[in-house]
């Protein structure tokens, strides 16, 4: 018999559906991409001259059983694959959004766990779990008690978390991010993981951090030593340089960590009005780079978009949103394991880390769009 060439785990994971949406977008003319996590404006100036000069600089150039892992949803696609790739089996518990009274405002924070169904998850076969605060997509941002509650379950079954912190800076409204590892009992059991790319505005850096307890960080190490090795130096020095730039100024009016979620903050307040403005249902973010907005008002009206039989309804949307109004966004229901996109197939997810002259491309679609509404 010939010999399987493809590994099993790939089965079900080797479709990307960012190639596909980034592909969609690029193909046509005049689209405004709000699909994309990434700044469109430039990084601070200390990070580009930490740059710089780490670059001129003499920096060393040269240089198991299957284990069940709980995945908060909606969660950033990649957490699946990369159990998978692990050996590890995805287990998922979805966020819910709570029903909301007349007159208040859709926030993410509404979008909760349930208890008994989170508990439900966790057998003896549990390694890990995934957590992710600030949200991305839905921009939550996990309060103290949730986080207790998954603390104490962790620590109840001897699970290692893993938490996925790169928004840790973008927070809004006086919101308050907390990191699970300063939770009584768990800096021995959490791994939480940091981005220059977000907390610089320089995603194409790639440099990252995690911070651990010896005991975990060991076999990370051993890992990291055996796959991706070591990233630019330059990179690194300049991320250091950047920090040790922003413990002078924190806390204060001229601190990056300060200004950066003020600014982010007015993009959000500008991207919620303009799309209510074409009866879009924006639910309201706490943090991160992200909103989802409600599209059941479309489904409802016009519920027979092109598409495969069985394809969500958020992608048909999106596909349909990118051709026809010349902007893209992003399928919330691609942030879902494959038995739940059905239930979640009416939100879609806009980037609003971007610079106004792109907020303002987009006020100008949107405003064609809600001309073409009104009769
Ligand atoms: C939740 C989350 N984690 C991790 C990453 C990866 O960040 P980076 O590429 O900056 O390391 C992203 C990027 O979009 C993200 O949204």
């Amino acid at each position: 018999m010939a010999k399987r060439l493809r590994a099993r785990r790939l089965d079900g994971i080797d479709h990307n559906p960012w190639v596909e949406f980034v592909k969609l977008t690029s193909e046509e003319a005049d689209v405004v991409n709000l699909g994309q996590g990434f700044p469109d404006f430039s990084p601070p100036e200390f990070a580009v001259e930490a740059f710089q000069h780490a670059v001129s600089g003499d920096f060393m150039l040269n240089q198991y059983t299957k284990a069940f892992v709980i995945i908060i949803e909606p969660f950033f696609d990649c957490y699946e694959p990369m159990t998978l790739m692990a050996g590890g089996r995805p287990v998922f518990v979805s966020l819910k959004p709570s029903s909301t009274q007349k007159g208040e405002p859709n926030s993410s924070s509404n979008w909760q766990l349930d208890p008994t169904e989170l508990a439900s998850k966790f057998t003896s076969r549990t390694k890990a779990l995934i957590l992710n605060t600030p949200n991305n997509p839905l921009g939550k941002v996990f309060s103290r008690e949730e986080l207790e509650l998954v603390a104490s379950l962790c620590q109840q079954h001897d699970v290692v978390c893993i938490t996925d912190e790169v928004y840790q800076w973008l927070v809004f409204d006086g919101f308050q991010h907390i990191s699970i590892a300063s939770l009584p009992g768990m800096w021995e059991r959490t791994l939480t993981i940091g981005s220059a790319g977000k907390t610089f505005s320089v995603t194409g850096w790639k440099v990252g951090w995690v911070l651990g307890p010896d005991s975990l960080m060991k076999h990370l190490r051993t890992v990291h030593q055996n796959s991706i090795y070591h990233c630019a130096t330059q990179g690194q020095a300049a991320v250091a340089q950047s920090f040790e730039r922003e413990q002078l100024h924190f806390g204060q009016p001229s601190s990056y960590f300060v200004q950066l979620p003020q600014y982010i903050q007015r993009c959000r307040d500008h991207m919620i009005q303009s799309l209510q403005s074409v009866g879009l249902r924006p639910v309201i973010p706490q943090g991160s780079y992200f909103l989802i907005t409600d599209i059941s008002d479309f489904k409802n009206k016009m519920p027979d978009l092109p598409g495969a039989a069985d394809e969500p309804y958020d992608r048909r949307f999106v596909k349909w949103m990118i051709k026809n109004k010349g902007l893209a966004a992003i399928p919330v229901s691609i942030f879902f394991s494959v038995p739940h996109r059905k239930i979640f197939d009416h939100y879609i997810r806009f980037c609003f880390v971007k610079d106004e002259s792109t907020l303002r491309a987009m006020d100008q679609k949107l405003q064609k769009w809600k001309a073409e509404l009104t009769p």
